[in-house]
């Protein structure tokens, strides 16, 4: 039930009639004679429900309406109209009345009014109710996205920071390699920088995409090999890369690198030692949807040969750990001319850019 209404009727006696059978359901009525005082009372004070008898000198009900449909937050409005005349009814509905009563002289359509005039009070609540929820969920929605691109702001600048201090560490390893005399000590720590490097090129690949949760790794590989081709001090091996289009997240995407790493440093190291140029084939591709297939291969010596004195296993270790956290087996390949390691694990499908 509405708490205040606004009752606009030229005619005195149906005025009291209202005010008297409203008021004696707590109603708070006020009543004007034309529709120029009811717009004028409008714009001072609110109401929750306003009717107009419709036929008033000066303006009437749906001119007095089209007015208030004007005003701000304005309250919905009942058209009052004589039993007969059911063509104002359509034209009050159709100018966006929300509703209108057939009156009677006797007085008996008050009841009339008072349901619809509860109707439209429920309704208006009902719909500032909806559009304070909408709202407040509007807000929540947009505070959310703001915190979502700070969250990616902070991520990348943590990303940032990282590689920055990664590739700081690096560069000390191999200044410390090149200020030895000890060509093992030198080795060792080329080693080391590449292995941090490799490390080091994911955070610089979070930052620098769009995507600061995942790895493209085909992108992340080509520089990584670019690296590994920079600071390569022989002259024998040829890197290539073909890598299709896969995303990892960044733990994955690790142990790739560093898989590719060690195998590559092998393939450098012991591929070739004969000083001829040979090959370094990497590859990186989609088998059966769900996995990918990572492969080194070099067409050298084989790696079955005798370990050499030097050799500490670690890159062996290294790999093995690697392919445990990527779910996969390390398997090399027994057919091939030379050392080709196989690495298949799980990744999501590909999806389609549609
Ligand atoms: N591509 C390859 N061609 C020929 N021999 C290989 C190849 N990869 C590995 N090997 C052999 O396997 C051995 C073990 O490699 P692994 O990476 O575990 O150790 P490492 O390279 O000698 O030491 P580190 O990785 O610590 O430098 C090597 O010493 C080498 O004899
Ligand atoms: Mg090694």
């Amino acid at each position: 039930m509405p708490k205040k209404v606004l009752y606009a009727d030229d005619d005195a006696g149906l005025r009291r009639l209202v005010e008297r059978g409203l008021g004696a359901h707590g109603i708070e009525v006020v009543t004007v004679e034309d529709g120029v005082r009811a717009v004028e009372r409008l714009k001072q004070e609110q109401f929750d429900v306003v009717a107009l008898d419709n036929y008033m000198p000066r303006l009437d009900g749906i001119a007095t309406l089209k007015q208030i449909h004007d005003l701000p937050n304005h309250p919905p409005v009942i058209i009052v109209t004589g039993e007969q005349d059911s063509a104002v009814a359509v034209s009050a509905l159709k100018s966006g009345a929300f509703d209108y009563v057939l009156k009677d002289a006797s007085g008996q359509f008050v009841p009339l009014l008072l349901a619809a005039l509860t109707g439209a009070a429920d309704a208006m609540r009902m719909r500032r109710a909806k559009e304070a929820a909408e709202s407040e969920l509007r807000e929540q929605r947009d505070r959310f996205e703001k915190l979502a691109v700070e969250r990616a702001l902070l991520l990348r600048e943590v990303n940032h920071r990282v590689a920055n201090s990664l590739q700081l560490i690096a560069a000390f390893l191999q200044l410390q390699g090149g200020s030895s005399n000890n060509a093992e000590v030198k080795a060792a720590l080329t080693d080391a920088t590449r292995r941090v490097m490799a490390v080091a090129q994911v955070h610089r690949r979070l930052y620098t995409s769009d995507d600061v949760q995942s790895v493209s790794v085909d992108q992340y590989l080509a520089a990584l090999v670019e690296d590994l081709a920079k600071t390569d001090t022989t002259e024998t091996p040829v890197l290539s890369l073909a890598a299709e289009p896969i995303d990892l997240d960044p733990d994955r995407a690790v142990a790739i690198g560093v898989i590719v790493n060690e195998l590559v440093l092998n393939a450098m190291k012991y591929a070739y030692p004969q000083q001829e140029k040979g090959p370094i084939r990497i590859g990186l591709k989609r088998v059966n949807g769900r996995h990918a297939m990572l492969s080194v291969e070099d067409d050298g010596i084989g790696h079955n040969v005798k370990t050499l004195p030097r050799s500490t296993g670690l890159g062996r270790s290294i790999v093995g750990a690697m392919a445990n956290r990527l779910g996969a087996d390390v398997v090399y390949d027994p057919d091939h001319h030379g050392t080709r390691v196989v690495i298949t694990f799980e990744c999501a499908p590909r999806v389609n850019p549609s």
